[in-house]
């Protein structure tokens, strides 16, 4: 059964600092129900991310090309999400819940988000439980010790973290 949206355009915000699949199947998600999804990369200084915002463009729209998810687009932004939704005339934002206690967070980024600009709605899609314990960060640290992360992020992001790391 086709979901019915009115909307046709929504917008995956986040760091990305690496995409991993947790974020992968969440896009493969949305690109089904939306005409049109964009992986917004933030550029968000104050996390400190390894990977520079283009880097990260460029990651995930290899990964795009490989995954062969024609109606996925990435783009990138800074500053305010709502100022940015307003320029690209999109007004639903999806996220990924994996734990109860993302609940709190997402609630009041939500609720934040719809005083700023009340024209927006956000959906919510419950995370693959296989990844609902991972996150960028617990990716990066697991890898930097040598463990195996390859059940949780694309070869791309593992050859990536490779260069990094070697310095690159
Ligand atoms: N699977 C696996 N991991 C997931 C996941 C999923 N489905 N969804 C989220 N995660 C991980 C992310 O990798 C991230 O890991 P990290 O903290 O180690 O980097 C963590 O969970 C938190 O994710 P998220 O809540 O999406 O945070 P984010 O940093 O990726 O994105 C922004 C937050 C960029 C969307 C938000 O800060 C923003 O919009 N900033 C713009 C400024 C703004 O408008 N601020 C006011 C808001 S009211």
């Amino acid at each position: 059964m086709k979901l019915k949206i009115m909307e046709k355009v929504a917008v995956y915000p986040g760091t990305f600092d690496p995409i991993t699949y947790g974020h992968i199947d969440i896009v493969k998600r949305a690109s089904e129900i939306f005409e049109k999804v964009i992986i917004s990369v933030a550029e968000n200084p104050h996390k400190n991310p390894i990977f520079t915002i283009e880097e990260r463009v460029d990651i995930i729209k290899e990964l795009l090309r490989e995954l062969k998810l024609e109606n996925v687009e990435v783009d990138s932004f800074s500053g305010l999400l709502v100022d940015y939704l307003k320029k690209k005339n999109v007004r639903v934002i999806i996220r990924g819940l994996r734990v109860i206690s993302d609940f709190d967070y997402e609630f009041s980024y939500s609720s934040m988000n719809k005083k700023l600009w009340d024209e927006i709605e956000t959906l919510f899609l419950m995370t693959n439980e296989r990844y609902s314990f991972i996150s960028s960060t617990l990716i990066k640290e697991v890898f930097q010790l040598g463990g195996d992360v390859s059940d949780y992020a694309p070869e791309i992001v593992i050859n990536k973290l490779k260069e990094k790391m070697k310095g690159g």
